[in-house]
């Protein structure tokens, strides 16, 4: 079996990345480990800033999220009891985020996927990758009882944080920078409307949480919570009762709770891989990079990293040049270590650190009240928001 780009991973990243490069006449084939539905029952973010807007529209995809998608122009900081508004809107010039969840995404790429007829092997195991430090790179994988090998020009290492990509780099090729935080993030997903039209972000000396929505009848909660904390042990009225005593009462007068749809706990991390190409093997999303949720960075970073993949190869088929694929790595990275600082920040900011004291609670208010109060950092927050241009800082040619 023979394709131009073996794409290892259907995650956003390995499925847009297919879309892209299929309106761009390039041959791809997905190889995903699980199956579709597993890969669908993930419950992750969803912000898309204007140019993962742009992308998916690009990619042919874009028609539900525009009719069913949420357009936020600000958000709120509540902080010393007090909530501020940022508005994103006017502090950028006219910009917005669309709150649309990472499974929304999916399932549209999926389905365009399945309509075009395009290759998908799902529930493959023994998924190698071989030969990328070579010209004739090859992928090798069992699916249904077969074994196979797919030779291919290029690969593409979709596969998320534990995929077999980046576990198949030399060490010495390979340097890793990694921050794991000591606490995590118990979401709550359920059928209720959210209690505020925009998303709120809550620093109180409980700890931090997170009012965010899907829909306007489906809401996302956060509660950050001990590491030690164990999913069982958090009943849905425990949730709904620690959610109201980090709120402000306006919120709590408009909170409607209900039964839980899902409820887990994820640790948050700052991770990133340098460099993210090695021969023939590119490295894209949360296979080269993981930033913590605060700031809802993971899925908009996926999708810069395939856009400039995709880039790369267009310009290598179309006009036989290596410049893009050599330069991929850099021009990755320039983003992806802003969006990594701006998401370690803004968690750095917003929750209690359990070796901190209190005078750390008292800088964050006093950084918080200096930001909200004063144009040039509310500006900054809302231009990081919204998403940094494609071409931020890049060299001049
Ligand atoms: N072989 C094939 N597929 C694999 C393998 C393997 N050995 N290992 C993992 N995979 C698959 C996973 O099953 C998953 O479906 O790769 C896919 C990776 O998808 P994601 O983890 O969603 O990563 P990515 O597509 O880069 O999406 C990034 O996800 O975690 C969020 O915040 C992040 O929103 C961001 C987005
Ligand atoms: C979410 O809705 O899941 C979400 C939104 C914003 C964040 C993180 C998560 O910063």
């Amino acid at each position: 079996m023979r394709t131009q780009v073996a794409i290892i991973g259907a995650g956003p990243s390995g499925l847009l990345l297919s879309q892209l490069l299929h309106k761009a006449g390039i041959d791809a084939v997905i190889v995903e480990r699980v199956s579709g539905a597993h890969v669908l029952s993930r419950i992750r973010a969803g912000v898309l800033e204007q140019v993962a807007i742009d992308l998916l529209d690009e990619a042919g995809v874009g028609a539900r999220m525009h009719r069913e998608g949420l357009v936020h122009g600000g958000f709120g900081m509540l902080y010393a009891g007090r909530r501020h508004r940022i508005d994103m809107n006017t502090l950028t010039g006219g910009k917005n985020v669309m709150v649309y969840g990472q499974t929304e995404v999916t399932h549209d790429l999926m389905d365009a996927r399945t309509a075009a007829g395009l290759p998908t092997y799902y529930e493959a195991s023994d998924v190698q990758v071989l030969d990328f430090d070579t010209q004739r790179p090859r992928v090798s994988f069992t699916h249904a009882g077969q074994s196979y090998e797919l030779q291919c020009d290029f690969i593409a290492g979709c596969d998320g944080f534990h995929g077999v990509c980046r576990a198949s780099v030399p060490r010495q090729s390979i340097e890793e920078f990694e921050k794991v935080y000591p606490f995590g993030w118990l979401g709550l997903l359920s059928d209720t409307p959210p209690v505020h039209d925009e998303l709120i972000y809550v620093n109180s000396p409980r700890g931090f949480a997170l009012c965010s929505q899907r829909s306007k009848t489906r809401s996302r909660y956060y509660l950050q919570v001990p590491l030690t904390d164990r999913i069982e042990d958090w009943t849905d009225a425990a949730f709904w009762q620690e959610l109201r005593l980090r709120l402000d009462e306006e919120a709590n007068a408009k909170l409607i709770t209900g039964p839980s749809i899902e409820k887990s706990i994820a640790p948050l991390r700052s991770f990133v891989t340098e460099p993210m190409r090695f021969g023939r093997l590119f490295l894209a999303g949360d296979a080269a990079h993981i930033v913590p949720p605060t700031g809802a960075k993971g899925l908009n970073l996926a999708a810069t990293d395939v856009k400039y993949l995709c880039n790369a190869l267009v310009d290598y088929y179309q006009a036989h040049s290596e410049a893009g694929i050599d330069g991929y790595s850099a021009r990755c990275l320039r983003r992806i270590w802003k969006a990594e600082r701006f998401s370690w920040w803004m968690t750095s900011l917003m929750h209690r650190f359990p070796d901190d004291g209190p005078i750390t609670s008292r800088f964050q208010e006093a950084e918080l009240d200096y930001l909200l109060n004063s144009h040039a950092g509310s500006l900054s927050i809302a231009e990081n928001y919204v998403g940094l241009p494609l071409d931020f800082a890049e060299p001049a040619q």
